[in-house]
């Protein structure tokens, strides 16, 4: 009997090895653990054993029991969903997906502003230029024509690295992004340029302003410089229309309103007429400074202002993401609270 007992189990091992899919392995217990299976065939056998040895086989048959049924789970966990006997949890793939979803991460909005720009004024022809942040004195303020005694160059309204009373070239973090246009200028030069230069830059300024809802000692500027034969200053309101136009909606209001740049001559200031906060009437908020570019900068950048003009502009990107955004204080852009950043 212990013998056969053994046969059986062999058999069933080697059977439930051999199914592999779930119908298969339902048989399976059919044959062996089913009512008419052969565990039930071998139970009533047990009556036949000579006594004195009832007892060891009738732990043997219940450890077959045992090894059966265990055998029985494992290997129905293991197949089933596709899974061709390969172990791990059967998976109901019919089970709706995780109610609560991630939370994404974004790029900032400044990040996105600019972006959004790039793409605007890139549909009007303007490629990108990159100037450094670390400037010297000759392309922040000198070929832009900004003299000596200027008082923007005052140094408790500049960053700079070095002392300007003690050195010919100090150097400082840049005002201003209309560097670039300097350096767009030399650079197109020095390569035997050919006309026309149609850039945009965006990138950071730095001044020791004092931070409150208008002002911070860091923002962004987006530069502008269109240079060709001909160009004129209704060639910068057109543009600078169209760009308010296409960025801010049809109904933007935009006006020019005459100013005064060292660079730029006759120069002016782009305003567009904004509500900050729902429920306030729309203010007038400038955005920046614009202009046809002066002969003297053209001079100083070795471009024949006899032959070429150009028209410049330099806006403040916090301002353009405020007005299209909403934003009512530029603090709010660098705090980096993510309740108010996840908003936008
Ligand atoms: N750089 C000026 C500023 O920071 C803005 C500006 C004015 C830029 C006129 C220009 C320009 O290119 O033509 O206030």
């Amino acid at each position: 009997m212990l013998g056969e007992i053994e046969q059986v189990e062999r058999e069933a091992m080697d059977g439930l090895a051999a199914a592999n899919d779930a119908e298969a392995v339902e048989a399976w217990r059919i044959a062996y653990l089913g009512s008419k299976g052969r565990l039930k065939g071998l139970m009533p056998r047990l009556k036949d054993v000579p006594k004195e040895e009832k007892a060891a086989v009738g732990q043997r048959l219940n450890a077959l029991k045992g090894s059966l049924e265990s055998a029985f789970e494992a290997k129905k966990s293991g197949v089933g969903g596709g899974g061709g006997g390969a172990s791990g949890p059967l998976l109901d793939i019919t089970e709706p997906g995780l109610i609560r979803s991630e939370r994404l991460g974004r790029r900032h909005i400044i990040t996105r502003v600019i972006d959004e720009l790039i793409e605007v004024f890139g549909r009007m022809g303007f490629d990108v230029a990159e100037g450094p942040e670390l400037e010297d004195d000759e392309h922040n303020f000198i070929k832009l024509n900004i003299p000596p005694e200027h008082p923007a160059r005052d140094p408790i309204d500049n960053f700079y690295v070095d002392d300007p009373a003690k050195v010919t070239m100090p150097r400082m973090l840049r005002s201003q992004t209309s560097t670039v246009q300097i350096r767009t200028m030399e650079d197109a030069v020095a390569k035997g340029w050919g006309p026309p230069l149609k850039i945009i830059s965006p990138g950071r300024v730095y001044r020791p302003d004092t931070v409150d809802a208008t002002h911070s000692f860091m923002f962004h500027q987006i530069e502008g410089l269109y240079l060709d034969r001909g160009v004129s200053m209704i060639d910068l309101k057109t543009t600078l229309e169209q760009f308010a136009h296409a960025y801010f909606g049809e109904g933007a209001d935009v006006r020019l309103r005459p100013s005064f740049f060292p660079f730029t001559e006759p120069s002016a200031e782009l305003d567009m007429k904004i509500a900050l906060k729902p429920g306030e009437p729309a203010k007038w908020i400038e955005l920046g400074g614009c202009g046809m570019v002066d002969p003297a900068v053209l001079q100083a950048c070795g471009v024949d202002p006899e032959e070429f003009t150009g028209f410049a502009f330099g806006f403040g990107i916090e301002r353009i993401a405020m007005g299209r955004y909403g934003i009512p204080d530029i603090r709010m852009l660098f705090e980096n609270d993510v309740r108010f950043l996840a908003q936008l």
